[in-house]
């Protein structure tokens, strides 16, 4: 491995998904990190969302690592949409790596190294790389056609211009295929990496701007560059460790980047990766940027994991570490002793701990409102308050989930606003938790049930 492979993760594009937690784009602090009462779909839980906006803080900074905020409070009290929140508002530059608990236990490699990924994506670099391009108006293309059909690959010429010179350039068949893709024609302003022959358009010159019509209303106008047509650009990447870990490895293509079925990574991929990076700090070429780790449902982690853990927050690479639980005191995994949170007490005594608080019903009738808008369900004040109450004796969560249903029950009857009879229809249609156990209950001989003493850990779960 001389070269490190960067140029392959440049256009990969990120892709999120939307959900429970879409309508969250950011904590909703004001610049003095107080939070404002409704913003950026944020509402309320106003002490956890300034904790976690001091966090942030900290991490834009971008001088520590190794820390680690636990997000703990009962279910459907926001920790994760706070998580998300945080994400929302690192910027793109700043990694956030997202993880469930659980799914360390279903991958294809040992939980060790699921988590070791999880933490190589969390770590950012910017790598400055100087490349030599040339720009310039497109003056002319000649393709010379072979006198004999397939007797020898094609070649051509292309002329470029600056407001200040003109240069012929000999084209081979590679750049002739590259510019018929890009679809170039004399008027366009491209730029051509020296060292992998990408063309990029950048325009079209405003020389031409009387094509206008024939072009079409997207066509970009751009000056004519001018001085020389060479020049040396800075040009920054923005990649994860994990990403130029898996390009590298030499058993899994790049493509593993798409599937997620990346296998594991041999340690002396790592090692080496570690120590280029490490180089190109020292020369000033890469710029470590610690991203944020969230790990939700953590104590569905086992003790070999937490030891894991342990020892990578020591790592002066290692990211900020969140992780949230709505655990009270139960077994921590793989061992038979309790501890809070399910948490080892040597991994909990270096957590921040940010608590989050059950809703009023106040902040409940607003999450709902957001949800609407972002669900796009128009639906009647009295509904509303309907669902509110419902929000209320069942859970948040439940009252969402309602939100699509009832819509879809409006539809059913051709209406345009959800009104209290869809409501009440899904709600006798959906049990929540409460009237689904009393059913439970009832016909409890009818359904198979286990003998023994059951699954302690529900009844450590954090509910008042
Ligand atoms: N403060 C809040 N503002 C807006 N939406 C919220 C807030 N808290 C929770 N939600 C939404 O309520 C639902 C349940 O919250 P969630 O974050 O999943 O709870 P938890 O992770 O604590 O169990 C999610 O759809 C979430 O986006
Ligand atoms: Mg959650």
């Amino acid at each position: 491995m001389a070269e490190l492979k960067l140029s392959e993760s440049r256009d990969l594009t990120r892709i999120e998904r939307i959900g429970a937690h879409s309508h969250i784009r950011g904590l909703g602090l004001d610049s003095a990190l107080e939070p404002r009462q409704v913003s950026e779909g944020m509402v309320g839980q106003a002490a956890a969302r300034k904790a976690a906006g001091v966090i942030l803080q900290m991490i834009k900074e971008g001088k520590i690592a190794g820390r680690a905020v636990l997000l703990a409070g009962q279910p459907g009290t926001g920790k994760t949409a706070i998580a998300m929140g945080m994400a929302k508002s690192l910027g793109l530059e700043t990694p956030f790596a997202m993880l469930a608990g659980s799914e360390l236990f279903s991958l294809e490699m040992s939980k060790t190294e699921a988590l070791m990924q999880a933490f190589r994506k969390a770590i950012g670099v910017r790598i400055k790389e100087e490349t030599e391009v040339i720009e310039g108006e497109v003056v002319e293309i000649q393709i010379d056609r072979p006198a004999v059909s397939g007797a020898a690959s094609k070649t051509g010429k292309l002329t470029l211009k600056t407001t200040e010179m003109e240069t012929v350039y000999d084209l081979g068949a590679k750049m002739i295929e590259a510019l018929g893709k890009e679809k170039v024609q004399s008027g366009d302003v491209v730029a051509i990496d020296k060292a992998s022959g990408k063309i990029t358009k950048l325009g079209r010159s405003f020389s031409r701007s009387r094509d206008y019509d024939a072009m079409g209303p997207q066509t970009k106008f751009v000056q004519c560059p001018d001085g020389e047509l060479q020049k040396r650009k800075e040009v920054v990447h923005c990649v994860t460790l994990h990403e130029i870990d898996v390009i590298n490895s030499r058993t899994q293509g790049f493509l593993a980047l798409f599937t997620g079925d990346t296998g594991e990574i041999r340690a002396e991929v790592r090692e080496q990766i570690d120590t280029k990076v490490a180089e190109w700090r020292e020369e000033g070429k890469a710029e470590m940027i610690p991203g944020v780790l969230f790990i939700d449902e953590v104590h569905m982690l086992d003790i070999e994991c937490f030891s894991f853990l342990n020892r990578a927050l020591e790592n002066e690479m290692a990211p900020i570490l969140v992780v949230a639980t709505n655990r009270g005191i139960t077994t921590i995994r793989g061992t038979n002793y309790k501890s809070p949170h399910g948490i080892p007490i040597d991994l909990l005594d270096r957590l921040l701990i940010i608590t989050t608080q059950p809703y009023t019903e106040d902040e409940i009738r607003k999450i709902l409102d957001i949800r609407c808008q972002e669900e796009d369900v128009e639906m009647s004040e009295e509904a509303k308050c309907l669902l509110t109450k419902i929000g209320v004796e069942t859970s948040l969560r439940y009252a969402i989930h309602l939100i699509t249903a009832a819509a879809l029950a409006c539809l059913k009857r051709k209406g345009k606003t959800v009104e209290m009879e869809d409501i009440n229809r899904v709600y006798h249609l959906f049990l929540d938790v409460k009237r689904s156990t009393q059913y439970l209950i009832e016909f409890q001989n009818q359904y198979i049930n286990e003998t023994g003493d059951g699954d302690e850990d529900d009844a450590n779960t954090m509910v008042s």
